[in-house]
C-alpha cells in the first residue's frame, strides 16, 4: 500500500513511520510521497535525504479550498492509498476527506476526547491530569474527533515541564503511529459506530 505523509513541521513521526518501513513492521507499505505545506519543514529535508519523492505544496496566502486541491491532485499522481497526517498544522477541507473515506489517519498528543487542538501537552499539564498519552485516530470533519485506532498512556510526573510531557508522549507516539497503519492496512476490522473493532489475531 502505498502512504501519502502531509507534515508541516519536525517530521519526526514521519521518520518513525519510514524506520517501521525500513525494520519490515509495515508489510506491504510504502511511502509514496511526503508533502509539506512549509518550504522549511525540517521533515521535508528530512524526506529529500533519504530520497523519497517529496514536495512542499505552499499554504502561505492561498485558500484552503486551491491549496487541498493541489495536494489531492499530488496524492493522486503518486497513487496514495492513506494519508498519513504526521504533524500537519492545517485543517483539510471536506472535499479532501471525501477524497479519502477513512483513508486518511492522524496523530494527536493527548488521549482524545481529552484536549483536542493546539497544545496539547500543555493543555492536560495545565488542567492536572495524571495520565496523558497520544490518539491515532480517523480524520472527519470535525478536529480531533473522528474514529479513534489505538491510545498509548502516559504517567504524567509531579515536576513534568511542558517539555518533558510531551517528549514522553512523542516516544510513544513513536511506536503508536507505525502499529496503527499496520491495523488499518492489514484492512482486518470493522467500525461499528464509532468504535474500530481489530480482526487482528483472531480465528
Ligand atoms: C506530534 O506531537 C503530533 O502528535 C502532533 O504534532 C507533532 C508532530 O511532531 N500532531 P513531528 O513533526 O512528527 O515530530
Amino acid at each position: 500500500k502505498r502512504l501519502g505523509v502531509l507534515l508541516s513541521g519536525r517530521g519526526s513521526n514521519f521518520l518513525a513511520i519510514a524506520r517501521a518501513i525500513r525494520e519490515q513492521r509495515l508489510p506491504g507499505a510504502e511511502i509514496a510521497v511526503v508533502l509539506s505545506n512549509r518550504e522549511d519543514a525540517p521533515g521535508l529535508a528530512a524526506a529529500h535525504k533519504l530520497g523519497l519523492p517529496a514536495f512542499c505544496v505552499p499554504s502561505a496566502g492561498r485558500s484552503r479550498v486551491d491549496h487541498d486541491a493541489e495536494m489531492l491532485a499530488r496524492l493522486h499522481q503518486h497513487k496514495v492509498d492513506l494519508v498519513c497526517l504526521a504533524g500537519y498544522m492545517r485543517v483539510i477541507t471536506p472535499d479532501f476527506i471525501r477524497a479519502f473515506p477513512d483513508r486518511i489517519v492522524n496523530i494527536h498528543p493527548s488521549l482524545l476526547p481529552a484536549f483536542p487542538g493546539l497544545d496539547a501537552q500543555r493543555q492536560a499539564l495545565e488542567y492536572g491530569v495524571k495520565i496523558s498519552g497520544c490518539t491515532v485516530h480517523f480524520v472527519d470533519e470535525a478536529v480531533d474527533h473522528g474514529v479513534i485506532i489505538l491510545q498509548k498512556t502516559v504517567h504524567v510526573k509531579d515536576d513534568d515541564t511542558v517539555e518533558s510531557l510531551s517528549a514522553r508522549i512523542l516516544e510513544q507516539e513513536h511506536i503508536a503511529y507505525p502499529e496503527a497503519i499496520a491495523r488499518v492496512l492489514s484492512g482486518e476490522y470493522t467500525i461499528e459506530d464509532r468504535r474500530f473493532v481489530s480482526h487482528e489475531n483472531k480465528a
